[in-house]
């Protein structure tokens, strides 16, 4: 199953949310409410179309563009997609399901705890890992390459028709997610190899085997990245700060769950504000660039012209200087996010074949529009429109400002304006409106960093509960660890 099917699972979301995997944090929709029509706001030529085209790549000369976020790089959007890949993994789509349909309470957890890398652990996913080196990952070899060179081994692993061995499979959905999931591989493996010789010891806990150790040490390090930049670049300025301080008073406020669980508010709405952050393409390396996706959804994939996830060479590897700031000279390219806003590029509103694999959607067929699939499974789950979650956030205790009716729909977003607005679009304008784009509105920065505070909150292993003082040890500057930090130790970037 891949990213396009059936919003995994959901089937649970009206159940307890104690038991669930997905809940509610604001009651439904209210009866009657117009809904604009999702075909016509999500389609190419539509108002949220951004005006790209596909194969569209960035300037050499690195110049910025009208919608690129100087706040925001380029690397956090897929590193965005990759959290999302985590926290939703369902059983039903997953490699868990196939080894263990009982699920254990555990494995359904929605935890920040990285099973999109890990599976089920060596001795239940023995294909994800290194059968000569206890302990590590299997790495893949780029095409062409000799799999006993070390250097070459700069690709997911793959099966002999090339689908990458991996915990999830939508991490080989285009080819930055792809190299950025084999950046979490590498650093697993860069740290159990400073274990082996007697470093990466925290003083946590003597008891640990060395697996184990190097497991907890990546996820921390991971949360730490999420908690500590991810999020306060996403969110806002203060609304992290305000949750830690001051408590969630949305996603689950007096813990009755017993679980961590994802509020489809997250996962239908504010947590795809990352599909307005996509560039059109990229240059991957000062040598390769390409648009995101091919205009033809069933374009064939070799030779490679544009980024959709499979097997790599050599001349495609992602150069991370062009994603982040890793400290060396920019060189052109695009190292930033797009713009928080309505606007979404030419390769989401027609979805390749890769994407969505469902052959009744032929090309150009409006399911095809991201936007628009986003807009119909926010109306199939009944969520509120932008005004009544700003209410009911306010009646629970946050401050928020409604953004009205009239600024929402406004320019040439003017035709709609008789309509309610969806949860998604709000999100997205609001952050337009009041934050020009470059990071989340009061509304969507609350339920993003309330639920993922939240899901670290309600993690009894993580380094928030297990060891709240616990400060990382792989960064360049003692006590933090971020991004570039993750790339160079996994000998991806500033070597
Ligand atoms: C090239 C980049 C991306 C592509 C092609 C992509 C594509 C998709 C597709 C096809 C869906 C399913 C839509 C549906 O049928 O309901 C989806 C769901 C979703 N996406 Fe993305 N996405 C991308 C990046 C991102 C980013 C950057 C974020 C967040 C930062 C994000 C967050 C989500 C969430 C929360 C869901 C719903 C839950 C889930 O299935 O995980 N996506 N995306």
């Amino acid at each position: 199953m891949t990213h396009g099917y059936e919003m995994r699972g959901s089937y649970t979301a009206e159940k307890n949310p104690a038991q669930a995997r997905f809940g509610r944090i604001f009651p439904k929709a209210a009866v009657g409410k117009s809904w604009p029509d999702p075909a016509a706001l999500g389609k190419r030529g539509g108002p949220m179309d951004q005006g790209t085209s596909h194969g569209q790549t960035p300037a050499p000369d690195g110049a910025l563009g009208t919608q690129d976020n100087p706040s925001i790089p380029a690397a956090f959007t897929y590193l965005g997609q990759f959290i999302d890949h985590d926290i939703t993994l369902d059983p039903t789509s997953s490699l868990e399901r196939q080894n263990d349909p009982e699920a254990t309470r555990n494995f359904r957890t929605a935890n920040l705890e990285l099973d999109n890398l890990y599976g089920a652990g060596p001795a239940s996913h023995p294909f994800l890992y290194d059968r000569t080196r206890p302990g590590r990952f299997l790495l893949g070899t780029l095409q062409g390459g000799d799999p006993a060179d070390p250097a070459q081994r700069m690709d997911l692993p793959r099966n002999a028709q090339d689908v990458a061995l991996i915990g999830d499979p939508r991490n080989d959905e285009n080819l930055i997610v792809s190299q950025l999931h084999l950046a979490f591989l590498r650093f697993h493996n860069a740290v159990m190899d400073d274990i082996d010789i007697g470093l990466g010891d925290d003083g946590f806990s003597a008891d640990e085997g060395k697996f184990d150790r190097a497991q907890r040490l990546v996820r921390w390090h991971y949360q730490w990245l999420v908690l500590k930049h991810f999020l306060p670049a996403t969110v806002g300025p203060g609304v992290v700060e305000d949750v830690l301080q001051n408590g969630r008073k949305l996603y689950d406020p007096n813990n009755k769950a017993e679980e961590a669980f994802i509020p489809v508010e997250f996962s239908v709405a504010a947590y795809r504000f990352g599909h307005s952050q996509v560039q059109p393409g990229y240059l991957v390396n000062p040598g390769f660039g390409a648009g995101l996706f091919p205009g033809v959804i069933n374009a064939p994939i070799v030779p490679r012209s544009d980024l959709r996830g499979g097997p790599l060479s050599a001349r495609e590897v992602v150069n991370w200087n062009l994603f982040i700031d890793t400290g060396l000279p920019r060189g052109g390219g695009t190292r930033f996010s797009a713009l928080i806003n309505e606007k979404l590029v030419a390769p989401l509103l027609n979805l390749p074949l890769s994407v969505v694999p469902v052959l009744s959607l032929p090309d150009g067929d409006p399911q095809r529009s991201l936007a628009t699939r986003n807009l119909m499974r926010a109306a199939a789950f009944e969520l509120p429109s932008g005004a009544e979650a700003v209410a009911e956030a306010n009646r629970l205790g946050v401050n928020i400002p409604l953004v009205p009716s009239a600024q929402i729909w406004s320019g040439d977003l003017q035709p709609f304006a008789s309509h309610d607005v969806p949860l998604w679009f709000y999100v997205l304008r609001e952050a337009a409106v009041l934050a020009d784009g470059k990071h989340l509105g009061p509304l969507g920065g609350r339920i993003v960093a309330e639920v993922l505070i939240g899901l670290l909150q309600k993690d009894p292993i993580s380094f928030l509960v297990a060891k709240p003082d616990w400060k990382p040890m792989f960064g360049r500057v003692t006590g933090d660890f971020d991004l570039v930090d993750l790339l160079r130790k996994a000998g991806m970037a500033g070597t």
